[in-house]
């Protein structure tokens, strides 16, 4: 597909000095021997500072679902930028915070009907775990401070986060993490499940382990339990089927909170506006970030259900019921980005039109199964991951080589976790732009095997 390239050269022009960037979760001496580089981005593509386009197989970073620069959007936070650039909201507010927080309500399942803005998936995260913790204090449960992750789970960087999370690089090197944390076994058992479209037939009896960890700890010591519904970080792994029902179960059966970190899931990623709407179980509180600005701004929060945030409303009228909150929690660009992309995925039907590509999308993803390499293929909803057999040198290195070549010789970007190469395109993507990531991730598996 030929698009126009037309920014201008000043800012189109590559840095020559890429010393002074200490990029994060980058191999930083490799990128700056040999640049992955992008300067302007439209719709399903970026394009390099020579005009290359890159087909975006990976929403950026999960995040650019209504896709790139979408005019609205983009009209949106440069009316805002010009009307108010900040306003605080501790003890003051600006509408269009509140007005973010319905839509974002609106969008959500049950009872989940307030929302606390931050700016990140690592702030929310730690906003829920907070908000967990201070929900079993404040009506006399002070003993409920343990939090249970799952092994594989990513939960953003932050020190809740990293402890809670199962990716052992991310939790190494740090310290020894928030005490009182305990993980569920992760969910994936190649043998029972290579190359399955959708939520797995086995597995949901890995959420059993719960009740072992209650017999352990005693279910009075615990507060919550936090999951993604899809494991997105270590390598999509969706849920199996009736997993996250019965964790709803055990978590309902002893009084502790679950939370679905939906920072990838949120936002149409599997069909419906979060995935807990796709399983049909409701959390306690759900995180999100990422797509509900489409990435033009960052922007992140919890949404809680109403028992939490009714039982916070006591005491004195005068007091701050929650010691927490951002100086860019609900920041106006923000807010106004939110609200704008909340109208996109609304006025285009984009959530619906993910739910009615997935089975056009897994079939694609699936035709790779049977090359050389291939150790299996998971998909669901606009998600897919290919597990490619590491090489002699370790874990790591072809999937590297796989994302050089892919942007170098193909003009695709995808995210590598280890040897896997995951794909989650904007939910804009044509069916034809399926066929040629799909040909393009075919040809790249090929040449780094
Ligand atoms: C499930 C999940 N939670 C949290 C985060 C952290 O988000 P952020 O990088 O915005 O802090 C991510 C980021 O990829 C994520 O996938």
């Amino acid at each position: 597909m030929s698009v126009a390239y037309d920014i201008d050269a000043s800012a189109a022009a590559s840095p020559n000095d890429l010393e002074a960037f200490w990029m994060g979760f980058t191999a930083n001496r490799a990128f700056k021997r040999r640049p992955r580089m992008v300067s302007r981005a439209k719709d399903m593509h970026y394009f390099t500072p020579e005009g290359r386009p890159i087909l975006d197989g990976s929403a950026g970073l999960w995040c650019a679902n209504a896709g790139h620069n979408r005019q609205p959007i983009v009209e949106a936070i440069q009316r805002q930028a010009a009307e108010m650039d900040f306003a605080p909201t501790f003890q003051f507010g600006h509408p269009l915070a509140f007005r973010a927080a319905s839509r974002i309500a609106e969008l959500a399942p049950g009872d989940l009907d307030h929302v606390f803005f931050c700016n990140s998936g690592s702030e929310a995260g730690d906003t829920a775990l907070k908000i967990a913790l201070a929900y079993h204090a404040v009506r006399g449960q002070g003993t409920r401070t343990r939090l249970i992750g799952r092994e594989r789970g990513y939960h953003g960087v932050g020190f809740g986060g990293i402890s809670v999370g199962g990716i052992s690089p991310n939790r190494r090197f740090f310290g020894s993490l928030l005490p009182g944390v305990d993980h569920l076994p992760h969910t994936y058992d190649r043998e029972k499940q290579a190359f399955s479209k959708g939520e797995p037939e086995w597995g949901a009896e890995r959420a059993d382990a719960l009740e072992n960890l209650v017999a352990l700890h005693d279910a009075q010591t615990i507060a919550a339990v936090i999951v993604e519904p899809m494991a997105g970080s270590t390598g999509g792994l969706p849920a199996p089927k009736g997993y996250l029902k019965r964790l709803r179960e055990i978590c309902d059966k002893y009084g502790i909170l679950l939370i679905f970190d939906e920072v990838i899931t949120g936002f149409g990623r599997l069909g419906t506006p979060f995935a807990a709407e796709r399983y049909g179980v409701i959390p306690d509180m759900i995180t999100f970030a990422k797509g509900v600005t489409s990435g033009a701004v960052p922007m992140g929060g919890v949404i809680a259900r109403k028992g939490i945030y009714d039982t916070f409303m006591n005491g004195p009228d005068h007091v701050i019921e929650l010691f927490h909150g951002y100086t860019y929690s609900g920041h106006p660009l923000a807010c106004a980005a939110a609200i704008a992309t909340l109208d996109v995925y609304r006025d285009e039907g984009l959530f619906e039109r993910a739910k009615a590509l997935e089975p056009t999308f897994a079939d694609a993803a699936m035709s790779l199964k049977g090359k050389p390499g291939v150790l299996d293929i998971r998909t669901v909803g606009l998600v897919a991951a290919f597990d490619m057999a590491p090489k002699a040198e370790g874990p790591g290195k072809r999937g590297y080589e796989a994302m050089e070549h892919a942007f170098h010789e193909e003009g695709l970007m995808f995210r590598v976790t280890g040897d896997t190469i995951a794909v989650s395109p904007p939910l804009i993507i044509s069916e034809a732009q399926v066929g040629e990531l799909v040909e393009k991730i075919g040809r790249t598996i090929d040449a780094v095997m």
